[in-house]
């Protein structure tokens, strides 16, 4: 597996946290994931968590300038200088453009975006179960399914972006975690 600098492109509950931790760990790259910084920026109680949770709750996308600070932040630090796997960013047309300008100020090219591919009502069966294991607070049915609108109206259209640049490769995202590893493992290496 030669690709280190990566974006998961999925819908919510497609499972692109869950297939990060294999791919960080065998890529031996950062997991850079916006959702999770955020996370903890409302947790933290930071001037971005304060103005990121409501939206959040909502199920709505964070403003473009506030996600893209933080992303160009992160990806500028040392530990991403050969590589990083980006979860749930870009997610935005404006937010795939800076992320292009940011690649070629430092002078890097991406070299894969693996988009997972899910049957959406088919998952929000297992974004019901994690609220029960984890109560994140966005994980209930109505803010679900405000998540999957967002990623279709938003998000869904950096398929044609990515498959535009030559990047782009998809992979089945139903069945089970292992089998669904393993079709990376087959897609990343063919
Ligand atoms: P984010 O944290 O990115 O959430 P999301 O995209 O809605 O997706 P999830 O994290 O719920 O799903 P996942 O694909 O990671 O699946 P997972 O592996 O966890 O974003 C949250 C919010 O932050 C956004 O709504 C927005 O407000 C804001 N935000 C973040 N980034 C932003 C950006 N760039 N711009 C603007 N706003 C932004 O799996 C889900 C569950 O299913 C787990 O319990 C897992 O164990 C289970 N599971 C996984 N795979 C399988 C399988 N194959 N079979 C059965 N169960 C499985
Ligand atoms: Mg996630």
């Amino acid at each position: 597996m030669s690709a280190s600098r990566m974006i998961l492109l999925g819908p919510p509950g497609a499972g692109k946290g869950t297939q990060a931790a294999g791919l960080i760990n065998r890529l031996g790259i950062p997991h850079v994931s916006t959702g999770d910084m955020l996370r903890a920026a409302v947790n933290a109680e930071t001037p971005v968590g304060l103005k990121a949770k409501a939206i959040m709750d909502a199920g709505e996308l964070v403003s473009d300038d506030v996600v893209i600070g933080i992303a160009e932040e992160r990806l500028s630090e040392d530990d991403a200088k050969n590589g990083f796997l980006l979860d749930g960013f870009p997610r935005t047309m404006a937010q795939a453009e800076a992320l292009e300008g940011l690649l070629s100020k430092l002078g890097v090219e991406l070299d894969c975006c693996l988009a997972i591919t899910v049957d959406n009502d088919a998952v929000v069966e297992r974004l019901l179960k994690r609220a029960e294991i984890e109560g994140r607070a966005d994980d209930n049915e109505e803010t679900i399914r405000e998540r999957m609108r967002e990623y279709d109206n938003k998000t869904a259209p950096l398929l044609d972006f990515y498959t535009g640049r030559g990047v782009l490769t998809e992979v089945d995202g139903m069945g089970t975690i292992d089998e669904v590893e393993e079709r990376i493992k087959q897609a990343l290496e063919g």
